[in-house]
């Protein structure tokens, strides 16, 4: 038999994505952003985002089709992202994806989008070894997770207490005057800043709290540190030593999230790390994963950015392994779940 074909679509946050995949093939993937509209309020809205989504549908989907030469009678399936994300916005994918589902015959697969982020990586890399860790690192998340089966089994290993590592990243950019989302900013100014110029905490690394959550992560604190310190320096009439200040956080976030990720893997004998989620763009993240990994004889996966970011592909993708594993499709009245679980 043909490997399935799956129409994913992806609408969590402000990203509307329809993408088209054939066993661990991507045929075609279209991105629509609303990202644009919401830079002046300084983060996503989640009101703009929706309109933003309930226009771009039909579009995104009808180009992915078109991309590839197909229509949607020759799809096996539909995949879309019911959770978690903002209501809204899942809302308006779920129902367009229960609709074309409902017109054309086909089943329905509801997916978790952080599941997403993992299974988007055998595009590049191929099957996942029996044994995997992941680290999603975005805006709206930051953890570590065991891949036992892509399909069934998924358990998170550490998460952040508070803020995911982009949205301390936003924070602190805002702070410094850069639009948003301020992460890119932080990584281009951290490569000419001295990383040990200020202390930073790095948040839940040592003491009891450490002992506790061997593998979360809390970023609130390193945001307020920075903060601070910046109100001081300002305060005392200082010029803000920008490159430094973010060479510092950069430095500080990367290396406690690359080294709680490969301490995990080492810890349960397992030799591959895949990485997703637009944080791992983050150019300090991605050199202290290849070291750290080097080091200890972990294969690190990163993906090329477009699959890191939220896109279709990594929806239609897990629809695939849903499919290879014989689960069953979702009911037409299944629900969204914004702050869906593994
Ligand atoms: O996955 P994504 O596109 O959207 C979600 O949040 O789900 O991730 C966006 C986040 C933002 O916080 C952005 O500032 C951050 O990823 N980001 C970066 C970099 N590129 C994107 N942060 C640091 N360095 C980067 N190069
Ligand atoms: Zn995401």
């Amino acid at each position: 038999a043909q490997a399935p074909r799956v129409l994913g679509i992806e609408s969590t946050c402000d990203e509307t994505a329809a993408a088209i995949v054939q066993g661990r093939e991507l045929i075609s993937n279209v991105v629509a952003s609303s990202m644009q509209e919401h830079a002046r309020y300084g983060g996503v809205i989640p009101e703009i985002a929706s309109r933003a989504h309930a226009q771009s549908f039909i579009p995104v989907v009808e180009q992915a089709l078109h991309d590839a030469h197909l229509t949607l009678d020759d799809i096996d399936a539909i995949a879309v992202s019911a959770g978690p994300g903002l209501a809204g916005c899942l809302a308006v994918g779920v129902s367009g994806a229960k609709a074309l589902a409902l017109a054309a015959n086909k089943p329905l697969y509801g997916i978790n989008h952080v599941i997403g982020h993992i299974a988007v990586t055998q595009l590049q890399f191929g099957a996942f070894p029996e044994r995997t860790m992941a680290l999603i690192v975005s805006g709206g998340h930051t953890s570590l997770l065991e891949v036992h089966d892509i399909a069934r089994d998924v358990r998170v290993k550490g998460t952040t207490l508070d803020d995911a590592a982009g949205e301390c990243f936003d924070k602190v950019a805002r702070l410094l005057g850069f639009p948003y989302p301020g992460g890119p900013y932080i990584d281009r100014h951290a490569r000419l800043g001295d990383p040990h110029a200020l202390r930073v905490p790095q948040g839940l690394t040592q003491g009891r709290a450490g002992a506790e959550h061997p593998f979360d992560f809390s970023f609130s604190g390193v945001k307020t540190a920075v903060a601070r310190w910046v109100e001081q320096e300002t305060a005392q009439g200082h010029e803000i030593p920008v490159d430094d200040v973010c060479a510092s956080l950069a430095y500080s976030v990367a290396d406690v999230l690359a080294k709680k990720a490969i301490t995990a893997c080492v810890d349960a004998d397992v030799y591959t790390l895949v990485v997703g989620g637009g944080f791992s763009a983050n150019s300090q993240l991605r050199a202290a994963l290849q070291q750290y990994g080097e080091r200890h004889g972990i294969e690190v996966r990163l993906p090329e950015l477009k699959l890191c970011t939220d896109n279709g592909a990594m929806v239609a993708q897990l629809g695939v392994n849903l499919i290879e594993a014989g689960c069953a499709p979702s009911p037409l009245d299944c629900p969204i779940d914004s702050a869906m679980p593994l």
